[in-house]
């Protein structure tokens, strides 16, 4: 392993959360279709264990890929959609799947987008959220863990498009 990373949540952990989650919106979604809408790229991994862990007949998924401009570990808000959803939502069970919460402000426009396009219902379930720096309150209906301000890598999230693949959420040391 990387002497330089440091396992903040290791991917039994993870793991154990995931499952939950499933679970808890397989139960609040008994008997809906549903469409999982992951936030690229950093939903990517989360979206394929969650995807699995929720038993639901009908389970659409699709993803949106969204740039946030910004330096590398903070957004500015200025969040441009990249790649659009293949299929209209009007009239769908929405959960978006974010990888973590930071300052809310691509949450606050991704969920504003999404309700001008008439879904349903719209939910958003994020694997982390830093509480600390939220500067746009949004509701996270599913969350996986609430971590401290640390700009943490893996399991999807990266550092400069790096680390995406470790199977635990690290924090990069000097
Ligand atoms: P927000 O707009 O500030 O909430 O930031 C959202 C995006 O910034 C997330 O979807 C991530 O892609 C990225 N981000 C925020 N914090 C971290 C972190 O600690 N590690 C990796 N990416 C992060
Ligand atoms: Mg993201």
């Amino acid at each position: 392993m990387d002497k330089r990373i440091q396992v903040q949540i290791s991917a039994e952990k993870i793991a154990a959360r995931v499952a939950e989650l499933g679970k808890q919106i397989a139960a609040d979604y008994a008997g809906k279709e549903i469409v999982l809408v992951g936030v690229l790229k950093g939903s990517f991994i989360f979206m394929a264990d969650l995807a699995r862990a929720i038993e639901l007949p009908e389970v659409r998924v699709e993803f949106l890929g969204v740039q946030s401009y910004g330096d590398e570990t903070t957004s500015s808000g200025v969040v441009q959609i990249t790649f659009d959803l293949t299929k209209p939502i009007e009239g769908k069970h929405i959960i978006i799947v974010e990888d973590i919460v930071d300052t809310g402000l691509t949450m606050d426009y991704l969920l504003d987008q999404m309700r001008t396009r008439h879904p349903a219902s719209v939910k958003l379930c994020a694997l982390l959220h830093k509480p600390s720096r939220m500067k746009k309150p949004c509701t996270i209906d599913y969350l996986g863990f609430t971590i401290p301000d640390l700009f943490v890598i893996g399991y999807g999230l990266d550092y400069a498009q790096k680390f995406r693949n470790l199977p635990y959420i690290g924090v990069l040391g000097e």
